[in-house]
């Protein structure tokens, strides 16, 4: 057990920030997705502490982030395509897949030893900066303890690591609320591992060949468990009204105990999903229903998360 501080985002907080990330420990900082706890990349045990606060199963890799396209491309090899969607979407959220560079300063822990590496360039200040003054690769998973909600605010960090880790940098919500598109690039095609904001459309155009999802049973991101960003209380997909001792998240015509957005903005209920399900999970009803998505846009990756949500648990 340890004490968890929550300092506002401030240069100060982030020189803390970066000396706690210098000597091996790891620390909740907000990104523009969701809020990551991120760990000196090149240090195994760093890394480990990750694994250790997250409860998180060892065979998932963590994305690591990088402050620009030229961090990125000294530890792996973008290719074409991958430096063709760096260019269009980073910073922002997009994470790329691609062969890890024989030498990178990488803790094979942060793979889980596959020849592949997951890298984000972060847009979000407070990442950024603490890339900066830290002078480190990141690894950082989502702020929360394995298979349970994605943290958009600092109190579900709080919540959910409080006493695991030393500190938490407060950025207020994130702008997005959802975590960051997965594409795995190659010399010649580009694959969708996890949607994200950036959908699949906007992926092609700008890498030139069609960026399609990877189906066919086999599992390309390891992280992709089907049950996943699981709240404790039973979720129920599709419901149009609430049900015996349910709480209900609504979106557009359904309004529900709270609305993911009343105008049915696709946009506004993505920021709001996972702070919605974190208050429907903290409610004394026992179950939960969300209202249909509809199955485009950034709908395609909330009705993504909601799936893994309602997944029956391992
Ligand atoms: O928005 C985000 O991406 C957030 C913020 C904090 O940046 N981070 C995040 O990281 O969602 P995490 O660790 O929760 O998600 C990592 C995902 C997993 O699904 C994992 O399997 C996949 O990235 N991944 C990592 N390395 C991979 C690799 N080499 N090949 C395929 N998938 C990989
Ligand atoms: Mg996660």
């Amino acid at each position: 057990m340890i004490e968890t501080r929550r300092l506002p985002f401030s240069p100060e907080a982030i020189a803390e920030a970066a000396d706690l990330i210098r000597t091996g420990q790891p620390v909740a900082v907000p990104t523009e997705t969701v809020y990551g706890l991120a760990a000196d990349a090149s240090d195994a045990a760093a890394v480990a502490r990750i694994y250790a606060a997250k409860g998180r199963p060892s065979f998932n890799p963590l994305i690591v982030h990088v402050p620009d396209s030229a961090a990125a491309e000294a530890l792996a090899d973008l290719g074409p395509i991958g430096a063709a969607l760096a260019r269009a979407f980073w910073p922002g959220p997009l994470t790329i897949v691609a062969p890890l560079r024989a030498g990178a300063p990488i803790a094979s822990l942060v793979t889980a030893g596959l020849p592949t590496i997951a890298l984000r360039v972060p847009a979000h200040p407070a990442m950024q900066a603490l890339l900066a003054a830290s002078g480190r690769p990141l690894a950082a998973p989502s702020a929360n303890a394995s298979g349970t909600i994605s943290p958009t605010r600092a109190e579900h960090v709080l919540r959910s690591l409080g006493s695991r880790i030393a500190l938490i940098i407060d950025g207020g919500a994130t702008g997005l609320g959802l975590e960051s598109t997965i594409v795995a690039v190659a010399p010649d095609g580009a694959r969708l591992l996890r949607p994200g904001p950036i959908d699949a459309e906007a992926l092609s155009a700008a890498a030139g060949v069609p960026v399609t999802t990877a189906d066919g049973g086999t599992i390309e991101a390891p992280g992709q468990l089907a049950s996943h960003y699981a709240p404790a209380h039973p979720l129920r997909l599709d419901a149009s009204e609430r049900r015996a001792n349910e709480w209900l998240i609504g979106f557009g015509a359904v309004a529900g105990d709270r609305s993911l957005s009343l105008a049915g903005d696709l946009t506004e209920a993505a920021a709001n999903l996972f702070d919605a399900l974190h208050e429907a999970d903290a409610a004394t009803t026992s179950g939960i229903a969300v209202a249909p998505i509809p199955e485009r846009g950034l709908g395609i990756a909330i009705n993504d998360r909601l799936r893994r949500a309602a997944a029956p648990r391992p």
